[in-house]
């Protein structure tokens, strides 16, 4: 079980689905899950705010996972739910205990053999405390600002970098400083600063340690 942290726009989802694909392993994308409850609420006129309907929402999502695609109630939202107002919204619905509880047993419920690589925000910390690997990637803020702009650019959606800019350090500030699960490094995560790093180089870093821990625990099971 690998599991990876880091802020908005570090690479997590990319550098997640690269190691999972190397290994042979399930990936989960918890954001996903956040962000298809937040689509579930914005099309169903649910509030932010409104506790109950939201985590019955997050409770009564009907999802499926494809290759790189996610259909809701048998409907391609893949694109939907990538939009800037569904990430924001998600970022305010994860501040609710009943909706990050109705999301819990569901993450759980992705790890199988031969292994699972989750990213998000807490994966090590609360979701798989007991993971072998735990990552906490990050990346400056105007990295992370510029890639969030190359990818919706190339996506077709348009985009201002400084808004962008804004929107994530907003993120950043209620992610980190949320009573429930907020966004910080377990005490036993690696720290991967990306900002200077391609994502070839951070995948090849996520699977040298690894193998370094695979041989470490190989040895102290031969002790
Ligand atoms: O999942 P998360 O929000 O952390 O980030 P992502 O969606 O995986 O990555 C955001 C964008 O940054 C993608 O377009 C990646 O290709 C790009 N990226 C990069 O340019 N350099 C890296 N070292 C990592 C990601
Ligand atoms: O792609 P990006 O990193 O911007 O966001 P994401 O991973 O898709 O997650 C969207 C939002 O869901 C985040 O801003 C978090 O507030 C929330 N989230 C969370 O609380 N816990 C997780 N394990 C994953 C996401």
């Amino acid at each position: 079980m690998i599991a990876i942290d880091g802020p908005t726009a570090s690479g997590k989802g990319t550098v997640a689905s690269r190691v999972a694909g190397q290994l042979g392993w399930h990936l989960l994308d918890s954001g996903a899950l956040y962000r298809l409850t937040a689509l579930a609420c914005l099309e169903q006129g649910i509030a932010a705010d409104d506790v109950g309907r939201a985590a019955a929402a997050a409770q009564a999502l009907d999802v499926r996972f494809g290759d790189g695609t996610v259909a809701m109630s048998g409907r391609d939202v893949s694109a939907d739910i990538r939009r800037e107002d569904v990430g924001s919204l998600a970022s305010q619905v994860a501040t609710l205990a009943p909706v990050r509880a109705a999301l819990l047993e569901r993450q759980r419920a992705f790890r199988a053999a031969p292994g699972l690589v989750a990213d998000g925000r807490d994966m090590g910390t609360v979701v798989f405390p007991d993971a072998d690997l735990k990552i906490f990637l990050v990346a400056s803020a105007e990295a992370r600002a510029q890639r969030r702009y190359k990818q919706l650019i190339e996506k077709g959606f348009s985009a201002n970098l400084l808004t962008l800019l804004r929107d994530l350090e907003a993120r950043d500030a209620r992610d980190t400083q949320r009573a429930l699960a907020p966004l910080a490094a377990a005490h036993d995560a690696l720290v991967l600063d990306s900002s200077h790093l391609t994502i070839d180089e951070t995948v090849a870093q996520v699977m040298a340690w690894w193998h370094e821990r695979w041989h470490q625990r190989a040895a102290s099971r031969g002790a």
